[in-house]
């Protein structure tokens, strides 16, 4: 897929702004804060429902404003297009989904339908930060080429937010018994099962999967001969050796039953896919050494960027056979973060990529990255307005 056009109205810095994009690369230069990463944001909602950088559609509309609106117009291999748009009104905080002409009332749906991969400054904190930021990463990564596990995560999302408040909520108000509230919790406990098991056995399977694309991807970024290594892995039991469905379904039955206690006791739920980790190491000579802890500056961006660009080559593989083909990549303010040597590296890849965005403050960047194989559009960007340089 690759975005043809773009409409801003009223979103973030722009009041009303249309872009016309190349299929292939997108440079995208002005100095700080004229509207760059806006630019990306807005492509981002119509690809995934929500900003990259996680910010709300409130944050999204131009101060003073009553409404914004970003429009796109996607195409896919075979040329057919799609003009999707989406309206935020601040009025009842509404947000309406539309393609072509119609709304889109499930967004399970239309994810993945416009696969997008993000490289931002934001992503470098995915080696140190929090287990959520990554299993979030990881989430959206599957769901765009697997609908079954984005329903899956939703409903089970559902039930744990559910779980979650009759939990928390008998610990203020005691309106349950003790036995009265482990026969309801009993009763999510039975409605999680299946779908916890099926999202974790899902998790593995990609971390399986995935490893390859790792392996081929650092080493072209890095140069280096240490192997990253991601294990999804969770604090209650060993997923070593999960022998199937029902394996694992009993296994993680005994451990609900054995956590009930605590459960309600701290007043959450402790037990499930929610929690679980993804452990992101670096094997050097046969010896795991968590990023975290023991990463150095440069082996954590080199291990983002290639996280990056093995999704790319994860969702390209996966969806090889559809029309959808290779994800779009917006590349954010990479220059600013990365040295010289990854950043030639990254522009080698550059002709195997779809259409590609980057932003940089520096218009002299674009040298690197520009070749003969690719068709190249440049925006300058000036407080919240464009001007397109051939
Ligand atoms: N809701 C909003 N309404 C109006 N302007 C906004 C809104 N939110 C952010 N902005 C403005 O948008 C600008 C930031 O845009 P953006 O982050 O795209 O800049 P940038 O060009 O990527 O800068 P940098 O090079 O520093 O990354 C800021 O000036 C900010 O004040
Ligand atoms: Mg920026």
């Amino acid at each position: 897929m690759i975005i043809d056009q773009l409409h801003l109205v009223n979103f973030k810095n722009y009041r009303e702004s249309s872009f016309s994009f190349s299929p292939d690369l997108n440079f995208i230069y002005g100095e700080n804060g004229n509207g760059k990463t806006n630019i990306l944001e807005a492509i981002s909602i119509l690809c995934y429902t929500k900003s990259f950088l996680m910010n709300s559609e409130s944050d999204c509309l131009k101060y003073g404003e009553e409404a914004f609106e970003i429009q796109g117009i996607f195409k896919n291999r075979v040329e057919s297009k799609n003009k999707v748009s989406l309206v935020y009104k601040k009025e009842n905080n509404e947000r309406q989904l539309l393609s072509d002409g119609e709304k889109v009332s499930k967004t399970n749906e239309y994810i993945g339908r416009f696969p997008l991969v993000v490289l931002s400054p934001y992503d470098l904190k995915l080696t140190m930060g929090l287990q959520q930021e990554r299993r979030r990463n990881f989430d959206l990564l599957i769901s765009q080429v697997s609908k079954v596990y984005l329903n899956d995560l939703r409903k089970y999302q559902k039930i744990i937010k559910q779980k979650n408040s009759l939990l928390k909520e008998n610990t203020i108000s005691k309106r349950y018994s003790y036995n009265e509230l482990k026969e309801l919790i009993g009763i999510w406990n039975y409605e999680l099962l299946d779908l916890a098991v099926k999202i974790m056995l899902r998790r593995l399977d990609f971390t399986e999967e995935f490893r390859s694309y790792m392996n081929s991807s650092f080493s072209r970024i890095s140069g280096l001969r240490y192997i990253p290594v991601i294990i999804y892995q969770s604090d209650l039991l060993d997923l070593n050796g999960i022998n199937g469905f029902d394996d694992l379904k009993n296994l993680l039955q005994k451990i609900l039953d054995e956590k009930l206690d605590t459960e309600i006791k701290r007043g959450a739920s402790l037990v499930g896919p929610h929690r679980d980790s993804y452990v992101f190491c670096m094997d050097k000579n046969g010896e795991n050494f968590e990023m975290r802890s023991f990463a150095s500056q440069g082996e954590h961006k080199s291990f983002v960027v290639s996280l990056k660009l093995s999704e790319f080559d994860y969702i390209n593989e996966n969806l090889k056979h559809t029309n959808t083909g290779k994800p779009i990549l917006l590349l954010d303010d990479v220059f600013s973060e990365l040295d010289k040597n990854r950043i030639k590296r990254i522009s080698e890849f550059i002709n195997e990529f779809n259409q590609v965005f980057i932003t940089s403050t520096d218009i002299e960047h674009l040298k690197i990255l520009k070749n003969d194989l690719r068709d190249t559009k440049s925006f300058h960007i000036m407080n919240g307005s464009s001007e397109m340089i051939v």
